[in-house]
């Protein structure tokens, strides 16, 4: 990999930290044969949560030595770090986190403790981008158009502090052209439940979809959540939709999905928890809740319901988030309901997303169900 004097000055550099992250940089580039490193417009640093890092990881962020250079958002904590005791952090848990937290304020990160960074400020299209969490890459990559692949909080920190990344993979404009042409019938489909599927069929593929009905962009970002987390997808076209969607050739492999036949059943546990907000919750997301609820007569949720989403939102849709509290709905920031361990006491939780679908067994050892948005507010009112 070609690098420029600057950047071999660096590589040499007396403070550890930034010699580190370019043996780091470097590393990947050669491993994955990029020519060069270039230049990004933000980062997203992900393993941010206590829960998941632990001792060695909080010792790693402590010893860091050196300021990003570019924007650098934070994925979501283990907790509210306002409401922590509301949701049953411990006091020990909840130091741990802020040492956390402080440790990458003084990099210079932005606490901005959220998986939609895109909220914040949408980046351009064609931005380079070095982004962690996977959910916000498959945005980034297919409803921005911008080109980021899909790192680790490691490599995330070290292209922050670098302000740049290694050139290879979905940097590149040719390895952006789908590999499969997914034709999807019935135009009756939930976006999580379609991206869960597909994730399943088209794994380590970049599909090009063609769907029956227009989608919204909270649809576009539940389906690539639940394709990423299912499937590792970092990218998705969808035809006439996504702004690269025409610029490649269809691909000749080809699949249909009958969206009419998939089966996806919101049975097998009752509810003790209903947790929606992965991701976290758009303004028009929060609304929409808010409208559903607001058809049930009964003053108040007869089941804890917790809805997730950034600092950002919430403070921008006050009165809605006030509203939903007085129907007893919880609204947390900074976390959610898969890097929190808050949720692992519950017995069995409703989703309305794929991506929490398959995370919450797994990280948190908890029964899953799903429903729509719909659905999941309908069982918050009810007794079963
Ligand atoms: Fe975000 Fe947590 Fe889901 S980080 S994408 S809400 S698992």
């Amino acid at each position: 990999m070609h690098l420029t004097a600057e950047e071999e000055e660096l590589l040499s550099s007396d403070n550890e930290t930034v010699a580190k992250c370019m043996e780091i940089l470097v590393a990947i580039g050669e491993i994955y044969g990029a020519d060069r490193l270039i230049a990004i417009r933000s980062a997203q640093i992900s393993g941010v949560s206590y829960d998941n890092i632990g001792d060695t990881g909080l010792e790693w962020l402590e010893g860091l030595n050196a300021r990003v250079k570019v924007p650098a958002y934070v994925n979501p904590a283990g907790m509210d770090v306002e409401r922590w005791q509301e949701m049953g952090i411990d006091a020990e848990f909840y130091s741990k986190q802020m040492r956390v937290l402080k440790a990458l304020q003084r990099i210079g990160a932005e606490l901005s403790l959220t998986c939609t960074p895109y909220y914040l400020q949408t980046p351009s299209f064609g931005d380079h981008l070095a982004w962690a969490e996977s959910s916000a890459v498959c945005y980034a990559n297919s409803v921005v158009g911008a080109r980021t692949n899909r790192e680790s909080g490691i490599t995330a920190i070290a292209a922050a502090i670098i302000g740049k990344t290694p050139r290879y993979g979905l940097h590149v404009k040719e390895n952006r052209a789908p590999t499969i042409y997914v034709r999807v019938k019935s135009p009756d489909f939930n976006a999580s439940v379609l991206g869960y599927v597909l994730g399943e069929e088209v794994s380590g593929e970049i599909p090009l979809i063609s769907l029956p009905r227009r989608v919204t962009e909270d649809e576009l970002k539940q389906m690539g959540a639940a394709m990423a987390a299912k499937g590792n997808t970092a990218l998705f076209h969808v035809e006439g939709v996504t702004p690269e969607s025409g610029d490649f050739e269809r691909p000749k492999e080809r699949l249909e999905i009958d969206a009419a036949e998939i089966n996806f059943s919101s049975e097998g546990c009752t509810p003790d928890l209903i947790a929606l907000g992965c991701p976290h919750l758009s303004s028009e997301e929060l609304r929409e809740i808010f409208e559903i609820a607001s058809r049930f007569t009964h003053a108040k949720a007869r089941k804890e319901v917790w809805l997730f989403t950034s600092r950002k939102v919430y403070g921008e849709s006050g009165e809605i988030i006030k509203k939903l509290e007085r129907m007893g709905f919880k609204v947390f920031c900074d976390t959610c309901m898969v890097v929190s361990p808050s949720t692992s006491r519950y017995e069995c939780v409703m989703v309305n997303s794929g991506k929490a679908l398959t995370y919450l067994p797994k990280l948190r050892g908890v029964k899953v169900i799903f429903g729509s948005i719909k659905e999941c507010i309908g069982r918050a009112f009810s007794d079963d």
